[in-house]
C-alpha cells in the first residue's frame, strides 16, 4: 500500500474530523470540562456582556449573536434563561460543524427556553454567515480545535514537518511561511518547532468581516506571543487526550484520541484587547452574582437546606472558572467593529 504524504495540518484535520475522525464518531474534549460545561455563571456574565454592546450599538433589531463552534449549545442555553434586556432583539445562531451537535444542542435550547414559542429566536449552521451584520460573533474554545501548520528551524534554514504513513519528515518550508515563522519568533535555535494558526487567524478575519458593527469575542487556553508558546517543549502546546489522561504521540492510531493545541495569540488579526478570564468575568459581573450565593452560604451554612447547598456548589464553581492557574488564566481577546 503507498502511504499518502501529508502536511501536518492535514494529517490531524483527518484524524479530527475525516471519516474516522475523532470528533465524527461523537469523541468530546476529555481532559477538563469547558467554561460552559463548569458553571451557569460563565453564561450569565456572557449575558451581561451582550446586553452591555446592545446598548452601546443603540439597541439595533435584530441584534445577531453568533456562537462559533458551539458543540452542545450549553452557553446559548444560559444565555437566553438569563434575564437579557436585549431579548425580544436577540437572534442567535450557533455554528457547528458536527451536524450531531448542531441537532443535540438545537432541541436542547428550544426545550429549555422556547417550549411554548412557535417563531424561535435560534438557529444553527455548518459555518458562518454571510454579512452585513450588527452583532456579536463569539466562540470558546473554537481556537485550539483548528489545525496548524507546523515549522521546524533546522542548521540549515526552515523546514515544513509532513506526515510519511506514521512518521514525521520534514521539507523545505516555503517563502510565505518561513517570513510568518520569522517575523514571529525572530532567530531561534536549530529544532525550535513554530505552529503557524493560520486557520484560527482566518476565522477571526471572517468573524470582523461580516460584522457592520459590534464585536468579535474569543476565550481559549494559549500564550499571549508565539515566542512564549515556542519558549515551552512542544508537549506543553500540543497535547493529546484520551479517556480522561494524557495519551501518547498524535502519530498513533489516528482518530482515536483528541489532538488540541495552545492559541499564540499574536497569530490572530491585531488591534484586540487582551484580558484574562479572570479579569473578564469580574469586569462583567460575576462577583455581584457570588456575592448573593455567599450571603446565603453564610446565613445557612449551619441549618444547610437544597437553597444552601446550590448557594455552594455555585461558589465552588466561581472559583473554578477564576482560577489564575485553570479555567481563570484562559486568554480573552475582544476585537471592536464600528
Ligand atoms: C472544544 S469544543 C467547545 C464547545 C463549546 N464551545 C464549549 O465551550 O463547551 C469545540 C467545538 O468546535 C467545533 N468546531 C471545530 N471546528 C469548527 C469550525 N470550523 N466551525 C464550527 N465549529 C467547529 C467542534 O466540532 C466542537 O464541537
Amino acid at each position: 500500500m503507498v502511504e499518502k504524504l501529508r502536511r501536518f495540518d492535514e494529517f490531524v484535520e483527518e484524524a479530527l474530523y475525516g471519516d474516522a475522525g475523532f470528533y465524527t464518531f461523537g469523541g468530546q474534549k476529555s481532559d477538563f470540562t469547558t467554561s460552559p460545561e463548569t458553571s451557569t455563571l460563565f453564561g450569565d456574565c456572557v449575558a451581561h456582556y451582550l446586553d452591555n454592546v446592545w446598548e452601546s450599538l443603540g439597541r439595533p433589531s435584530p441584534y445577531v449573536v453568533i456562537e462559533g463552534g458551539s458543540g452542545p449549545g450549553r452557553l446559548c442555553r444560559d444565555v437566553l434563561l438569563g434575564s437579557l434586556r436585549c431579548r425580544d432583539a436577540i437572534r442567535y445562531v450557533m455554528v457547528e460543524r458536527s451536524e450531531n451537535q448542531r441537532k443535540k444542542a438545537l432541541a436542547e435550547v428550544a426545550n429549555s427556553c422556547f417550549a411554548d414559542v412557535e417563531e424561535l429566536p435560534i438557529t444553527t449552521l455548518s459555518d458562518l454567515p454571510n454579512g452585513p451584520l450588527t452583532g456579536v460573533v463569539l466562540a470558546n474554545e473554537l481556537l485550539d480545535n483548528l489545525c496548524p501548520r507546523l515549522l521546524v528551524k533546522r542548521d540549515e534554514g526552515w523546514n515544513e514537518i509532513y506526515i510519511d504513513g506514521s512518521r514525521e519528515i520534514s521539507r523545505e518550508a516555503p517563502n510565505d511561511a518561513i517570513k510568518m515563522a520569522t517575523a514571529l519568533v525572530g532567530e531561534v535555535a536549530s529544532g525550535v518547532r513554530v505552529p503557524l494558526q493560520l486557520k484560527a487567524a482566518v476565522w477571526v478575519q471572517r468573524a470582523i468581516n461580516l460584522l457592520d458593527r459590534g464585536r468579535v469575542l474569543v476565550f481559549d487556553y494559549g500564550y499571549r506571543t508565539t515566542a512564549d508558546l515556542v519558549s515551552r517543549p512542544q508537549a506543553d502546546w500540543l497535547r493529546t487526550y484520551r479517556n480522561h489522561r494524557r495519551s501518547g504521540s498524535y502519530l498513533e492510531s489516528p482518530g482515536s484520541r483528541d489532538i488540541t493545541f495552545d492559541v499564540a495569540f499574536d497569530q490572530l488579526p491585531k488591534q484586540a484587547m487582551i484580558s484574562t478570564q479572570k479579569e473578564w468575568l469580574e469586569l462583567h459581573g460575576i462577583e455581584t452574582l457570588v456575592d448573593n450565593y455567599r450571603q446565603i452560604w453564610e446565613k445557612e451554612k449551619n441549618k444547610p437546606d437544597a437553597r444552601t447547598l446550590a448557594a455552594l456548589t455555585m461558589i465552588k464553581e466561581s472559583e473554578m472558572l477564576l482560577d489564575p492557574k485553570g479555567l481563570g488564566g484562559f486568554i480573552v481577546a475582544e476585537w471592536q467593529i464600528s
